[in-house]
């Protein structure tokens, strides 16, 4: 197959991002928009907010990428969008955006899994992973282990029972007075900060199983919180200890997995993937084991158009004849990742 252009467009939930990846010369450019500092106000995503601002960005990023890929619209041969899962008013305006410049241009519209891309995001990379490997997907709203054997193929293996880790990061910095966007406010602070001088569970660390749940974490923390005032310091170590216990279960989990499956190479993805503590203890378990961590590069661990363009590029590569969209299309805001693999094969 001679190379094509995929354009990604990514908009399930506070960032717009927009991708060019070629399939023999790889990613040519990408941009995106964070909305962060215009949900700051209001401590967390404001859905109608969010989707009225990806139908501002949309279209100056897409002649960004084009510009700064030395591209026009008529070198475009596909365009893969995120159609789930995510907010459904913000997921809208990228779908519709996507398919409608997908009948005009007349090339195919690709409706892409958000996790899938972030599962994928580290085949972007320099080095990309062989598979089969194990994947941790640790975003906002999902935290699972996943066997991944090939594109479209992913196997789950456990999954948080209730809040993710990135949630759980989230709610607990707004309980120790932190901003938003949360995580990475508490990992900040948690440098500060000593661990074990407050403790707090590890939960489900010897549960058997390759399950998390991280809603007693965040119910520890306010208890702590409630006691009594708590000083600056104070609240860096409770930081710190928290940051501990999300970290030793995913990796402790993480490496189970590999055992089990007796693979050595780790995925990581999604936003939590960025946690510099994460990083160092899977780094340190699996060269333990003889393996070795993959991640994306920095800049494609949150969301963006790059994962999905990708994704796009790699569905397209294993279909014969890509349909041409008849502009009828169908969001999903809930959609499990272990549904697609019916769906690529219906
Ligand atoms: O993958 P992502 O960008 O969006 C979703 O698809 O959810 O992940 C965002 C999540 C947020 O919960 C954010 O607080 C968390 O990732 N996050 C972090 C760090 N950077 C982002 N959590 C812990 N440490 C970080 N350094
Ligand atoms: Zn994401």
């Amino acid at each position: 197959m001679a190379s094509m252009k995929v354009l990604g467009i990514e908009s399930s939930c506070d960032e717009t991002g927009l991708a060019l990846y070629d399939t023999e010369r790889g990613l040519l450019a990408h941009a995106v928009h964070t909305q962060v500092a215009m949900h700051e106000a209001y401590g967390g995503v404001v859905p109608e907010l969010a989707s009225r601002d990806h139908v501002r960005r949309l279209i100056p990023l897409l002649e960004k990428v084009l510009a700064d890929a030395g591209a026009t619209r008529g070198d475009i041969d596909a365009i893969a969008y995120t159609a789930g899962p995510g907010l459904a008013g913000a997921l809208l305006v990228g779908a519709s955006f996507a398919e409608s410049l997908a009948v005009a241009l007349d090339v195919p519209a690709l409706p892409v899994h958000h996790l899938e891309g972030h599962l994928l995001s580290p085949l972007l990379g320099s080095e990309p992973p062989a598979f089969p490997f194990i994947a941790l997907l640790v975003s906002g709203g999902h935290t699972q282990l996943m066997r991944v054997s090939k594109v479209g193929d992913y196997e789950l293996l456990g999954e948080s029972l209730d809040d993710a880790a990135g949630e759980a990061f989230d709610k607990t910095a707004k309980l120790l007075g932190l901003g938003y966007p949360g995580g990475p406010a508490l990992a900040k602070l948690a440098e500060t900060g000593v661990a074990g001088r407050s403790k707090l569970p590890r939960p489900m660390l010897n549960s058997g199983d390759l399950a998390f749940s991280f809603s007693g974490l965040k119910t520890a923390v306010l208890t702590a919180v409630r006691k009594h005032e708590m000083s600056d310091a104070e609240k860096a170590d409770l930081a710190a200890e928290f940051q501990e216990a999300v970290t030793d279960v995913l990796a402790a989990k993480a490496v189970a997995a590999c055992r089990q499956h007796r693979l050595s190479s780790l995925v990581v993805a999604g936003g939590v993937g960025a946690n510099r503590r994460l990083r160092q203890k899977l780094d340190g378990a699996l060269a333990k084991i003889g393996g070795r961590v993959y991640y994306p590069e920095v800049e494609l661990c949150t969301d963006n158009g790059a994962m999905i363009a990708f994704c796009g590029a790699q569905r397209l590569m294993q279909q014969a004849l890509p349909d041409r969209g008849d502009g009828a299309f169908a969001i999903r805001p809930r959609w499990p990742l272990d549904e697609l693999r019916a769906q690529a094969s219906s």
